[in-house]
């Protein structure tokens, strides 16, 4: 495949949009930020930003020239993404990145989100249609297991407590799960883009680090220099209550029973060992416990 210069994205001012968007730049890709005709949000100076309604005619005008497109947008707006596929194999994008950035379509999920996982896989699977059918369209999907300094610093549940210096330890603590930085996940897109012929057509498996609990929570110590307040809880208590909220319709499920996917017995969330990911390809690096104690708690500061 050519090279890859010309790149749109789609969620550019999101969570992780905007370290992708900033990563892009940097790398040198001549980047686009497509948009809603209704969005509020806000972009950095000096990229072009092409506001428009989300329908395959107009979506693919606005593709028209680009090499590859990414789609990082929310999951509020996940039922937009077969449009965007289409209107970029119409457009003749070379390289359409779908939204994943989760824990990828073969993932053993609890029951409660495999509806989830099914309505993720329905654009997948038209992805990969459309390059079947046209050689000169490719797709690949990122996986990064857990966003890890993003997410401990959005979800105490996740057991750190930065600004109160407490943790709180599920079971043992010694429960191992692998993590992309949001640094790893825009390096991860970078990777991708510069590696258009090695990540055609399948999801690639990113990953900065793989930690447990208790090897964090030594990080965070060492880094703040200070003791943290501990308390212990169960996984199997996490599990209860989310089912219970999810059984009842009652918000908050996910995220009790996403921690305890994490946290629980049997380690569920590795994506992949180091050799047997993408990372060498993508040109990520391996970041250590304290790594991301540092970026949490300076994150936290700013
Ligand atoms: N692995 C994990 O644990 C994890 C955690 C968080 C997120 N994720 C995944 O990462 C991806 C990006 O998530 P995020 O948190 O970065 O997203 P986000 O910040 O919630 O939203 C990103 C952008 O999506 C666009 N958007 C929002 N609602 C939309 C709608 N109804 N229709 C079309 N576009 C819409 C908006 O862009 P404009 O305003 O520019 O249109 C928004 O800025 C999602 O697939 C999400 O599930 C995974």
């Amino acid at each position: 495949m050519s090279v890859i210069k010309k790149v749109a994205i789609f969620g550019a001012a999101g969570n992780f949009g905007t370290p992708i968007t900033a990563a892009l730049t940097r790398a040198g890709f001549e980047v686009t930020i497509i948009t809603r005709i209704e969005s509020e949000s806000t972009f950095p100076d000096g990229i072009p930003v092409v506001r428009t309604e989300y329908t395959v005619e107009k979506l693919t005008a606005a593709l028209s020239g680009q090499d590859a497109a990414i789609s990082v947008i929310g999951p509020g707006g996940l039922h937009a993404q077969i449009a965007l596929i289409d209107a970029a194999e119409a457009a003749g994008v070379k390289r359409f990145i779908v939204d994943d950035f989760g824990w990828g379509p073969k993932f053993n999920s609890l029951p409660e989100f495999r509806e989830i996982g099914a309505q993720r896989k329905v654009t997948y699977d038209h992805a990969k249609k459309l390059c079947q059918a046209n050689s000169n369209f490719t797709y690949t999907g990122i996986t990064i297991g857990n966003p890890i300094d993003w997410a401990i610093k959005r979800f105490p549940l996740m057991g750190f407590d930065v600004k109160q210096r407490s943790a709180v330890i599920y079971d043992d603590g010694t429960v191992e799960f692998t993590g992309t930085t949001l640094e790893g996940i825009a390096q991860a897109v970078v990777g991708v883009l510069k590696h258009p012929d090695e990540t055609a057509n399948r999801h690639v498996k990113a990953r900065s680090i793989q930690v447990c609990q208790n090897q964090l929570l030594d990080a965070f110590q060492r880094v703040s220099g200070q003791p943290w307040e501990v308390k212990r809880a169960a996984t199997s208590d996490l599990l209860e209550s989310g089912r219970k909220k999810h059984q009842g319709g009652v918000s908050g499920w996910i995220l009790e029973l996403l921690v305890y996917q994490l946290f629980g017995p049997g380690g569920r969330c590795i994506v992949a060992s180091k050799e047997d990911s993408d990372v060498d390809l993508l040109e990520m690096k391996e970041e250590s416990p304290d790594d991301i104690a540092r970026k949490v708690l300076e994150s936290v500061a700013n």
